[in-house]
């Protein structure tokens, strides 16, 4: 999704948003631009397409723009083709060619999000004279800004506040005025925005790690909220125009964490730091040891009364965080014996169905900002229900406005195909199985201290798998050609098999599909061939022999099987031409281990075939457009 920058200061503001923006590249971008203004002059704008290589290239690392104060965009498209013109910043002035240079103009501006009603509202200003030169619903929303500022004669916030009370849609949108030097005004509903600052300077940013290397003091700015921003201060204005208050939070990140630290990828260096984040993640719920060993949510809010008290569960989620749903789903089904129902965030937000009453509502989302995650909590919030979020981004908007939530401690994660942030939802969410089964009576304090013994041991589990990835890279080497791969499993098994059917396709681009095994002969089995790999997950005791049948109907017809099980079960190489183990460990637990060999599978496909890992194509890491 879009990113967007801004800096006022005492520094040259070009270099500064150019580094911004390149912390900012794992959400996925089709071009770039800059606007940097020098005192009262004009501001000065470069936009190009592609990789923001070229807007560095372009501008000399941004030194070739002069100004302290200026604004910075990556552009995901969604209105409009990826272009120059389309690129942003856009300006309110007349603009012809690309847009780009020294463009005179009252308004110049950037904004990630979408404007739902931008044709009504493009039709309104055109009927007063506005001409418009790109396809963007960016472009509309800065003329609108002008449009207000012109015809009230009022200052830049009431400006602000009658465009965003006008606009239906999400926005972070940060605009400088013509005659206001060295000052940015920001708006924002829905979409991400921070704002930093240390005794000089002043950043925004849609992502903290794009402000690290200069402040780690961080204002969050909450929905149709709006700031003013000068080197070194940020003012808060609420909707009315009334001065806010607004506490600072210190980040305590590590900047290095936000750096590649001598691995080739972010996604092969995330792989490496799941045993470290799990083990922070479990850590941060699990207290005491032997028999005072115990799962402590009282950070999260959820007491024992609340977790008897829910009759039916609730999973929404997208992309891989839905994977953890559906994981999730079969252990705290079998563990607590409540039925427990996952969606997409996307259908279930259009849900007409409703939600059974005593219901908990569970978001997964590791950025806190996807925009169907968010319309699913507030949608269960307006229908009365509780909501539980499970959450990477300290102060996102679904970790804000969630009844209670439970922090992933994974860190940045930077690779758009998310590893570390899944393994730690994964635990986040069995942690969540074994209290509801205690404080339900469904299991006694035997198995409760053997399930956190069995959930502290994931971390050692995982590195004893990384140890044997040259395996897998091998593997990958021989599989680097392949075109159809089959993902094939039974319960928990299945739920592996989503996610490492999604790994293997977003970053790889080898088509692959994830089918619950015993329904594959119902269709989807006429496209195993000659040499078609297929994948099982044979983790399940119970499920083993029926996923082993459900393989050779496969073999029989061509396939080549690799068999993903845990140690001990050597006989499957009776059977499969290729077997991966993972260390033993209770079976409700053991997609955190096993999901490891299928992310490095993943991995090692696109670099054998040369793909751009961490940013591949039409993707991006947080998709905050519906
Ligand atoms: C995008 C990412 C996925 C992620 C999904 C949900 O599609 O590429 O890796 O699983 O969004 O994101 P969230 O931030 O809500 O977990």
């Amino acid at each position: 999704m879009c990113g967007i920058v801004g800096y006022v200061g005492t520094q040259q503001a070009g270099p500064v948003l150019l580094e911004g923006l390149e912390k900012l590249e794992y959400r996925g971008y089709d071009s770039a631009g800059i606007a940097v203004r020098n005192g009262s002059e004009d501001a000065e704008v470069v936009k190009t397409i592609g990789r923001l290589q070229n807007l560095v290239e372009r501008t000399d690392g941004g030194k070739a723009v002069a100004g302290t104060c200026g604004i910075g965009h990556t552009r995901w498209a969604t209105h409009g083709a990826p272009s120059k013109t389309n690129a942003h910043p856009h300006v309110s002035g007349n603009c012809t060619g690309s847009g780009s240079g020294r463009v005179e103009s009252l308004v110049v501006g950037v904004h990630n999000g979408i404007i739902e009603n931008y044709q009504e509202l493009k039709a309104k200003l055109e009927r007063h004279g506005y001409a418009f030169y790109s396809q963007t619903d960016t472009e509309v929303l800065i003329k609108l800004v002008d449009y207000y500022y012109r015809k009230y004669k009022v200052g830049p916030i009431d400006a602000l506040a009658k465009t965003i009370v006008r606009v239906r849609g999400s926005y972070a949108l940060a605009v400088m005025f013509k005659d206001i030097p060295d000052k940015i005004f920001v708006a924002r509903k829905d979409s991400p925005m921070i704002i930093g600052k240390n005794d000089h300077e002043t950043f925004l940013a849609s992502d903290v790690p794009a402000i690290l290397n200069h402040t780690r003091q961080v204002y969050y700015i909450g929905n149709l909220e709006m700031a003013e921003l000068s080197a070194g201060k940020a003012v808060f204005y609420n909707l009315d125009g009334d001065v806010i208050e607004k506490e600072v939070t210190n980040i305590e990140w590590d900047a290095e964490a936000a750096e590649k630290g001598g691995y080739e990828h972010f996604m092969i260096k995330e792989i490496h730091e799941q045993p470290k984040v799990s083990e922070d993640t479990l850590h941060k719920y699990v207290f005491g040891e032997g028999k005072n060993v115990k799962i402590d949510l009282s950070e999260v809010g959820l007491t024992e009364e609340k977790m008897k008290a829910y009759s039916q569960i609730y999973i929404a989620a997208c992309g891989s965080a839905w994977h953890v749903g559906m994981e999730a789903q079969y252990v705290i089904e079998e563990l607590v014996g409540i039925p427990v129902r996952v969606e997409l965030a996307s259908e279930f937000r259009y849900r007409k169905s409703g939600i059974l009453p005593n219901s908990l509502v569970i978001i997964i989302s590791q950025s806190g900002e996807t925009a169907d995650s968010l319309a699913a909590l507030r949608m269960a919030k307006e229908k009365g229900t509780e909501t539980l979020a499970i959450v990477n981004v300290v102060g996102s908007s679904i970790a804000r406005e969630a009844d209670y939530c439970m922090y992933t401690l994974a860190g940045p994660e930077i690779s758009v195909a998310t590893t570390k942030a899944y393994t730690c939802q994964l635990i986040c969410s069995f942690l969540l199985a074994v209290a509801f089964a205690k404080a339900r009576g469904r299991i006694d304090e035997e198995q409760y201290r053997y399930y956190i013994g069995e959930l502290l041991s994931l971390p050692g589990k995982i590195e004893a798998t990384l140890s044997d990835k040259e395996r897998i890279q091998w593997f990958a080497a021989k599989y680097a050609n392949a075109r159809d791969i089959f993902f094939i499993g039974r319960g928990i098994d299945y739920a592996i098999c989503l996610e490492g059917s999604l790994k293997m396709k977003e970053i790889s681009y080898i088509h692959s599909e994830a089918y619950a095994a015993g329904e594959l002969k119902h269709g989807t089995i006429s496209l195993i061939e000659d040499g078609t790999l297929v994948i099982g997950a044979l983790t399940q005791s119970d499920l083993y022999e029926k996923t082993i049948s459900n393989m050779m109907e496969c073999k029989s017809r061509g396939a080549y099987l690799m068999g993903l099980t845990s140690y001990g079960k050597y006989d499957v190489e009776d059977n499969v031409n290729f077997a991966v183990y993972v260390p033993r460990v209770d079976e409700h637990f053991i997609g955190v281990p096993a999901i490891v060999p299928l992310q490095l599978l993943g991995y090692y496909l696109s670099v054998s075939n040369g793909l751009d890992v961490d940013k591949p194509r039409n993707l991006a890491k947080s998709v905050t457009v519906e």
